[in-house]
Order: structure tokens, then C-alpha cells, then sequence
């Protein structure tokens, strides 16, 4: 477990990385994961949705999740404020060693309460400086379309490096684009 210090600009905001995958704690992503799905976050689920229902993919989830010993393992990045768990993402390995120079971005989500606060913003800059840290060549991460969300990614660095049209059937008749999205870590 490796604590670490938040972005300045967003005080009492806590992250860990590779925090002990507890019961308690996987119950408390679990609920996170459920509200933020319910207040219409693209995270996997069209509301309403139950913890129930969220549980089966959380729990693949985190079947990947480990520490630095061991490389092919996905990483667990957490945020807390005032001892409550506020925001989570997942690093992704493809466990694939010509794509093991970067990682993907999962699951990156905010309490839907501490919206809007900077804590979104902070998480990304907490995974960019530890993706730095690895020595990663970059980030990518995948955004549902018509959410508005790719401003929040373009303006945390990202680029949009591709589109899948409608690949995201989210309900009958609503077909949304699956965007690919790419923070480049190299220098030049
Ligand atoms: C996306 C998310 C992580 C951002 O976290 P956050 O703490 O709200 O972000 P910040 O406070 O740092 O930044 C907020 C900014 O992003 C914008 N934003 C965040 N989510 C947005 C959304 N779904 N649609 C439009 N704008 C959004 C806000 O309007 C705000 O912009 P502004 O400052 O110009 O008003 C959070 O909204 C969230 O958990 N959303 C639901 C889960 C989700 O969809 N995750 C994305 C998976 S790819």
C-alpha cells in the first residue's frame, strides 16, 4: 500500500495506491460503483441499477487487481476525503507484453455527491504522475459518447485518438460512439 499526497489545488483528499483489496473495501466501491451508475455515469451500467447487479463485474474486476510484485496485475488507485472513499480508478494491463508500455484507464469514477469539487481532475493528475513514475509511454482510457465527458478528458490532457460509432447500445434506438481516448507520456 502506497499512500500518497493529493494535487495541491484539491486539500484533504487522500489517494492510495494498491490499497488492501479488504472486504469492507470492495463493499465501498461497490457502492460507490452502484450510485455513480444510478446518477447516470458511464461506468458500465444504464440505470437503475443494483448493488446486486453490480457486484458479478466488480468482483471480475477486481480478480486482476495485485501489487508491483507482481507485473501482469491490473493496480487499484483509490481517493478519500475525510476517511470516506470518494473516487476510484483501476490501471488495466492487457497482460500482453507488446502493449505493456502503457495501461488502461477503468472504471474512473467520482461519488456523485463530490462531483464538480476537482476531485475528477485530481484523480487523473494522481494516475498521471504515478503512470509517469512507472515510466509508462501513456494512458488510454475509453468514454461513452454524448455525456459530455470528453471536455473533462481533453481538459486533463487527453486526446481523442479514436471513435467506434454507436458500439455502445445503452438502450433500444440509443446507439452511442465508444471513444478512445490517449494521454501521451513521452517527451518530444
Ligand atoms: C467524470 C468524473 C470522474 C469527473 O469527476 P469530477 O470530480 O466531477 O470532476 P472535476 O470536478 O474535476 O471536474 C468537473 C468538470 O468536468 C465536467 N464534467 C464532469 N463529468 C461530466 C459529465 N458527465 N458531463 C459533462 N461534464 C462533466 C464538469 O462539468 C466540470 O467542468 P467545469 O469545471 O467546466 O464545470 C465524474 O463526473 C464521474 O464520476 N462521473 C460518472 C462516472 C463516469 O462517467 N466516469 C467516466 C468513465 S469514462
Amino acid at each position: 500500500m502506497t499512500p500518497s499526497t493529493a494535487a495541491p489545488t484539491v486539500p484533504g483528499l487522500d489517494f492510495t495506491l494498491d490499497p488492501e483489496l479488504t472486504d469492507r473495501l470492495r463493499a465501498e466501491i461497490v457502492t460507490l460503483w452502484t450510485d455513480v451508475s444510478n446518477a447516470g455515469g458511464s461506468v458500465g451500467f444504464v440505470p437503475p441499477v443494483t448493488e446486486q447487479r453490480v457486484l458479478p463485474t466488480a468482483v471480475q474486476q477486481f480478480a486482476h487487481v495485485g501489487g508491483p510484485a507482481d507485473p501482469d496485475a491490473d493496480r487499484l488507485l483509490i481517493a478519500r476525503a475525510g476517511g470516506e472513499l470518494v473516487g476510484v480508478l483501476f490501471f488495466e494491463s492487457m497482460r500482453f507484453d507488446l502493449m505493456d508500455h502503457w495501461r488502461l484507464l477503468k472504471r474512473v469514477m467520482v461519488c456523485p455527491t463530490m462531483q464538480g469539487r476537482g476531485y475528477g481532475a485530481a484523480l487523473l493528475a494522481e494516475a498521471e504522475r504515478i503512470a509517469r513514475s512507472w515510466g509508462l509511454a501513456g494512458l488510454r482510457l475509453t468514454v461513452r459518447g454524448g455525456m459530455g465527458l470528453e471536455r473533462f478528458y481533453g481538459r486533463c490532457g487527453y486526446q481523442e485518438v479514436g471513435r467506434v460509432p454507436g458500439a455502445i447500445r445503452v438502450g433500444p434506438g440509443d446507439e452511442r460512439d465508444d471513444i478512445t481516448f490517449w494521454l501521451e507520456l513521452r517527451e518530444g
